[in-house]
This record gives structure tokens, sequence and C-alpha cells, in this order.
């Protein structure tokens, strides 16, 4: 059987018309080779809400192609329910958010999200909480007061995340199965460190390929690298779409 297509494509890039060409490229036509496609902080912060709209315009935007901006907002509960009606008509499919900001703030963004959304007739983003950066060891974490080991501390937040209404969380492909266990069924599992079987890992330590983490319950895979730099971006896509089980690619 068929799935929906998993993989977004995290658009790494400052320059607007490398980003609108790979996204062209991947996204665009009558059969896009990727679910969606994770704009962040870099790209967003150079380019703003035109540049997301030109380098993800409507055209692609309408062949039902995700869309994943990934702001990983952190702030008091005002500000961060500011920032997600600031960025509401881009209509995002996913936005994150740290859930170290606190129940307060997950839920103050998650209303907002909601209210903004049913006013302007779109659809409400889902939201992701970002839990313990893959970046952060247990010494890392003792030296901001967490004495718990990052996995466990992952977990919290993850529990945390759900109890105060987000959708998900990003997490690594070693935490997919815990995760989804304690969770449950439902919830949003996006997992970046992938890598197709067989290439390059550039500096992603602890990877995992399409198939092992959908099959260990990833809802949607981040890959960046593997389709931005190959010589052929949609080949590439497709390939790795093929190797998570999509088969109409
Ligand atoms: O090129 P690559 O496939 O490694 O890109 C992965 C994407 O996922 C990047 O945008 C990176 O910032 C993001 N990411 C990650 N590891 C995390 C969280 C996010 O690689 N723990």
């Amino acid at each position: 059987m068929s799935r929906p297509n998993p993989v977004y494509c995290a658009i790494d890039t400052v320059d607007l018309a490398e980003a609108a060409d790979l996204i062209r490229r991947i996204a665009g036509g009558a059969r896009p080779a990727v679910g969606g496609i994770k704009l962040g902080l870099e790209f967003f912060l150079a380019h703003g809400a035109p540049g997301v709209r030109y380098a993800f315009p409507d055209p692609v935007r309408l062949t039902g192609i995700g869309f994943f901006l990934d702001l990983k907002l952190h702030d008091i509960p005002n500000t961060v329910a500011g920032a997600v009606r600031a960025v509401i008509d881009l209509a995002p499919t996913y936005v994150t958010l740290h859930a170290a900001g606190g129940r307060a703030m997950m839920r103050a963004a998650v209303e907002e999200a909601g209210a903004q959304a049913l006013k302007r007739g779109l659809p409400r983003p889902q939201l992701l909480g970002v839990t313990v950066l893959t970046s952060l060891d247990g010494a890392d974490l003792h030296a901001t007061g967490i004495d718990s080991p990052p996995s466990d501390q992952a977990r919290r937040l993850a529990l945390l995340a759900r109890d105060s209404g987000l959708d998900g969380v990003i997490c690594s492909p070693h935490e997919i199965a815990a995760l989804r266990r304690d969770c449950g069924t439902d919830f949003v599992l996006m997992v970046p460190g992938i890598r197709p079987a067989g290439s390059a890992h550039g500096d992603q330590k602890r990877v995992m390929t399409p198939r092992q983490a959908i099959d260990l319950g990833a809802s949607h895979l981040v890959v960046g690298r593997p389709i931005a730099q190959a010589a052929d971006p949609r080949a590439a896509a497709e390939a790795i779409a093929r190797e998570a089980g999509v088969n109409h690619v």
C-alpha cells in the first residue's frame, strides 16, 4: 500500500534564487517528489514572508505540498502568540516552538493558531515542539541546571508538549520508538538525521535510513543535503521517498 510522501526537504540557504530553483525542481509540476518543504531561521530571517512567497509560490503550494516553518519560537506566551499570528497568512502546515518555553507558552500558541486560522478561513497550523537539541549532551544540560540525561529530558518535554496541546515534536531517529510508544499513534514525529542507505553522513553523527525511521514510527522525515546537494535533486528526493515506502513518485 502506498502512503503520503513523508519527506520534507530542508532548504538551508540564504540564496533566494537557489532556494526558489530547488523548490521548483523538487516540488513543482503535477507529481511533486517531496511531501513538503522546510524553511528555517536562516532563510526566514534573511527574506521574511515576501521571500517565502517568492521561493515557494502558490502554484507550487497548490499541488498540496506541506510547508514546515521551522522558527523554534521561545519567549513569553504573549510574544509567542504574536509570532504565530504574524506568520499565519503564510499558511504553514507546521511551525516549531521550544517545549522548554513551558505549558503557558505552548497553550497560548495553540489558542492563537486556532483563533487566527478560523478568522482567516485557513487550516490551523500544526505546532511542533523542539525538545532537547541534539547538539546538547548531558554535560551541556547539567550546565543549565538540568541533571536528567538528555533522553529523559526529551521524553519529559515531549509529554509536556502533548499535554499542552501541541500536535507533535521534532525528534532524533533514536527517540522515535520511545516517543511513539509514550505519546500515541496520532502524535506527529518529525525526524531529521536521515540518510539514504550508502550515502555521506555530513556532520550528522547518529543517522538512520528512511526505511528504518518509518518502520519505527516516524510520521515525517526531514532531509536536506542528500537532496539539495545531489546532482539531480528531484531524482534523489524520489529515491528517498521510495525508500520510505512511497510508490507513487
Ligand atoms: O542536510 P541535513 O539532512 O542534515 O539537514 C537536516 C535538517 O534538519 C537541517 O535543516 C537541520 O538544521 C535540521 N535538524 C537536524 N537535527 C536536529 C534538528 C534539526 O539536522 N536535531
